[in-house]
């Protein structure tokens, strides 16, 4: 309407605002700016936008007719409607631009491309969980046993020292209490300085024959060095029955090693642990030095990994069961130990620093 007035007689159509001594269109102006704001706003779809954008800023939208016109005013005036004209303009683009990207993200929500989701992106690389090598060589371990017959039982981490000392032929007054560096807590109650608690708690149960692993954390008074932690995995072995001898304990242990560490030089060697008589320790051929001997093996060529023997009448005894009708055989792995060994980890720390660049190689 306002371009037609221009265009039949514009120069009798600039009316002055009394006010301000502005020429009239200026508010022309204002008040398109106004309508565009609310129509692009109020648009509901990126056509609907387009299209009212367009009858404001495109060849035949209203500001472009008012810039079109422009000449038909003095030169004082067209600065004043140029500039105008041109603000308007700009401030229209950006509400549009705005309302544009707000309606576009809507409708690309809606899109069948995935409900939100391009399916044309490269995906990103996502590396995949895996399992500490302890909880890894752990449950190898598990499985090995389970195939044997195990079965693989729990006991408390804080324990008495009943368990962990008397019911396992280790009187208060016995000097090879010491042996286990222990932390007392002010309860009187110990973290168990091995797993060999298990067993006494397993065989009070008297659920005979049986053959069970129990596998967990332990905790000594030690100081932190590459092969000592005062907290470290042990996986404790118990077999009884009524004709258990030493070589059934020889040939499980051999086999032991075997699927867990492959081919390796095995060695017995006879040792002293109160709950077993006679006692044993399995060493293998140092993997580090092929039993030339070097620091690792200080110098022996053997590394001690599976401490074992036949289990105490005394023990048996404790848990009211007859020695003369029941025989059977213990082992206690030192289960780091044995994950060190299988992947060639010389410090201990290592394992329990949650260091993933290290982890990860496992
Ligand atoms: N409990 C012992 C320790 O921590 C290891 C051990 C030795 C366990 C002989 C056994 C065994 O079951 O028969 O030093």
């Amino acid at each position: 309407m306002l371009n037609s007035c221009l265009k039949i007689n514009a120069k009798r159509l600039i009316i002055y605002n009394d006010m301000n001594n502005e020429p009239e269109i200026i508010s022309e102006i204002d008040k398109i700016l106004e309508d565009a704001e609310r129509l692009l706003n109020s648009s509901e779809n990126v056509n609907e936008l387009d299209d009212r954008f367009r009858n404001f800023t495109g060849k035949k939208g209203k500001i472009t007719g008012i810039l079109h016109n422009i000449h038909l005013y003095s030169a004082e005036e067209k600065k004043i409607i140029g500039s105008k004209s041109n603000e308007a303009k700009n401030r229209i683009e950006n509400i549009y631009n705005g309302k544009k990207k707000e309606l576009s993200n809507i409708e690309y929500g809606k899109s069948s491309t995935g409900r939100g989701i391009d399916l044309t992106i490269p995906g990103s690389y996502m590396e995949g969980p895996h399992k500490h090598p302890i909880t890894a060589v752990l449950e190898e371990a598990s499985d090995f046993f389970s195939s044997m017959g195990f079965e693989i039982v729990e006991g408390p981490e804080i324990e008495t020292t009943h368990y962990n000392f008397d019911a396992l032929n280790i009187p208060a007054d016995h000097p090879a209490r010491d042996v286990w560096d222990t932390f007392y807590l002010l309860n009187g109650l110990v973290p168990r300085t091995h797993t060999s608690s298990v067993q006494a708690r397993t065989l009070e149960k008297k659920q005979l024959p049986l053959r069970v692993i129990a596998p967990g954390r332990c905790y000594r008074y030690e100081a932190v060095d590459a092969t000592h932690l005062f907290m470290f995995n042990q996986m404790e072995g118990l077999f009884v029955d009524k004709n258990v001898r030493l070589t059934d304990l020889k040939g499980i242990l051999e086999e032991t090693v075997k699927n867990l560490l492959g081919a390796r030089k095995t060695r017995f060697r006879p040792a002293f642990y109160p709950f077993v008589e006679p006692g044993l320790d399995l060493d293998i051929e140092c993997v580090f030095c092929g039993g030339r001997g070097c620091g690792i093996c200080k110098n022996t060529g053997w590394i001690e990994v599976i401490p074992c023997g036949m289990v105490h009448p005394n023990v048996f005894k404790y848990a009211g069961i007859d020695p003369q009708e029941y025989r059977g055989f213990a082992f206690g792995m030192g289960f780091d130990r044995i994950v060190m060994l299988k992947y060639n980890i010389n410090d201990l720390r290592l394992l329990y620093q949650g260091n993933i660049d290290i982890l990860k190689q496992f």
